[in-house]
């Protein structure tokens, strides 16, 4: 009997560890030889944790487990029996290239990996020349998953063309905005596909050497990827001949004390440098000097990890998925007050309206939708009357938001926008490197202006704006030049929460 339960750490903190005794006590008790892998999660967060069956059907689901379902699951009278896993509606509408594999092999079996498809990327890639692989990576329309959409193919290009004795490619895995965790359900889940996009990143640059910066918090993504990078090394997919190829590339795995601002790329490299996390001015580009003063690809983790299928099914296939300019898909990770949330890979595109009404089914409270954060903790909110924005990054810019790493976090109608705007300072004040004074003094002045306005002192409602606007245009860095972006959407699309009056009314 073979049985797949998520090693992910949100289907741990759920119990996953507790049923996983369960399962192997309940199968030892009826003598059954059973195998257990412990996967990563298929997103479905609700259902977790999300036992599998391997049966000559396919894979069936049961979930969210409880070690007192387990024996059920044995009887075949379990109540909590889904049926074919591929059949349940989250992940069949999805389009699952990035995360394909992610729930569905063991993490740490390379034969797994391989089987799906793994490696077939980098055997394409060890076949072009290395600017033949950063053509392939600019005609897929990949842009940084990160937060700021630049394209992949022109930074790589930078780096590929700069001349050094050492260049580095350095993936970002610091995961810093609030609600969001694909880069983490990946890194537990199918961490070799992170290991070869950076291979081939480094081939195609020329750089010999990676590094994972991945945040402290994530304890279970540390282990795995360590465990993997091992695993990559014996088989001699990393070292100094990858794959026998001639080409020689390694990595390691660092991990971060904890500070969101070391989720800049320039603040990561001198936190990786082992110096205070503070953001250094551009120019010059890590591309041109970054870790140690050498030629860095700096990329954030989906945009490594999605490498691999485009090498598999060529650049024209990805590039195939989308809206305008932003090309193939993106894992969207939809938390908050909602019915269901998880990580679902989609095609750009979708409407706001599509993904918190169909998808993620409304709130969890069953109160109206109020508001929704995209973006991260730097993301607009978006009322209702935007619900029909498409998914992607010109059309939410155009809105006056950014989809960043793509976290959606919801708000019923519980929620006191005023307060939003007040975090949102508070957060940016607290985090702050320090730096630019526009960001440093200004958040905290910004808090202070909403506990004015919060008093009832509406005349520090224009005040607010002028200081989002000297944040916005003098900031050195997205911290404090994106804080406004929260704060004035907060504002504008929810006048009567700053209005004191207004407000006692509705109460
Ligand atoms: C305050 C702040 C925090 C950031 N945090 C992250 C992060 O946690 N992960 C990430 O990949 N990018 C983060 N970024 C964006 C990075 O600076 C950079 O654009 C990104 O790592 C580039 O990779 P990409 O092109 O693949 O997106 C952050 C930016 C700012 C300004
Ligand atoms: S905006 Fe804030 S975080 Fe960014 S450099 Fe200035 S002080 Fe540092």
């Amino acid at each position: 009997m073979k049985i797949y339960l998520p090693l992910d750490a949100a289907a741990k903190a759920l119990g996953a560890d507790d049923v996983a005794k369960a399962v192997q006590a309940e199968a030892a008790k009826r003598g059954i030889d059973l195998t257990l892998v412990r996967n990563g999660s298929r997103g479905m967060v609700w259902l977790e944790p999300l036992l599998e069956v391997e049966t000559p059907e396919g894979r069936m689901a049961y979930g969210p487990m409880t070690v007192s379902d387990v024996a059920g699951v044995f009887d075949g009278s379990s109540a909590k029996a889904l049926g074919r896993t591929d059949d349940l509606p989250w992940l069949r509408a999805q389009t699952r290239l990035t995360f394909a594999r992610c729930g569905v092999i063991d993490p740490l079996s390379l034969d797994d990996y391989k089987a799906h498809g793994g490696y077939a990327g980098l055997t394409r890639a060890l076949t072009m020349t290395g600017a033949e692989i950063v053509a392939e990576v600019s005609a897929s329309g990949l842009r940084g998953r990160g937060g700021a959409g630049f394209p992949t193919g022109i930074k790589w290009k930078t780096v590929a063309e700069a001349k050094a004795d050492q260049k580095y490619i350095v993936c970002n895995a610091d995961e810093g905005d609030s609600g969001t965790f694909a880069d983490r359900m990946i890194m537990e889940g199918d961490p070799f596909t992170l290991i070869e996009g950076m291979t081939i990143a480094g081939i195609a640059c020329g750089a010999t050497k990676g590094y994972v910066y991945l945040r402290s918090e994530y304890p279970d993504a540390i282990a795995v990827m360590e465990q993997a990078v091992r695993i990559a090394r014996t088989a001699g997919l990393l070292g100094a001949s990858v794959a026998r190829s001639g080409f020689a590339f390694d990595m390691e795995i660092r991990s971060g004390a904890g500070a969101y601002v070391c989720g800049e790329e320039t603040s990561l490299l001198n936190s990786l440098e082992g110096k205070r996390g503070v953001v250094r001015a551009k120019p010059p580009l890590p591309a041109l000097e970054g870790f140690l003063g050498k030629p860095t690809v700096v990329n954030n983790v989906i945009s490594l990890a999605t490498i691999p299928v485009i090498f598999e099914k060529g650049a024209a296939f990805y590039q195939n998925f989308g809206l305008g300019r932003s090309r193939g898909t993106i894992p969207l990770q939809i938390a908050g007050n909602v019915k269901y949330g998880g990580l679902y890979e989609i095609a750009f595109g979708l409407s706001l309206g599509e993904i918190i009404d169909g998808i993620a089914g409304g709130t969890a409270s069953g109160r109206p939708v109020k508001a929704v954060q995209v973006g991260g903790p730097l993301g607009a909110y978006f009322p209702r009357a935007l619900f029909d924005t498409p998914f992607g990054y010109e059309e939410y810019a155009g809105k006056g938001g950014l989809i960043g790493h793509a976290g959606i976090t919801v708000f019923d109608d519980s929620a006191d926008m005023l307060k939003q705007a007040r975090f949102a300072m508070e957060f940016c004040a607290i985090e702050s490197c320090g730096k630019c004074t526009p960001c440093r003094i200004g958040a905290v002045r910004g808090v202070e202006t909403v506990d004015r306005i919060a008093r009832g002192d509406t005349a520090a409602i224009p005040l607010l704006t002028d200081l989002c606007d000297t944040m916005k245009s003098g900031s050195l860095c997205a911290l404090g030049g994106f804080t406004p972006y929260p704060v004035m959407s907060a504002l504008t699309h929810f006048p009567d929460d700053f209005h004191a009056t207004a407000k006692e009314a509705a109460e």
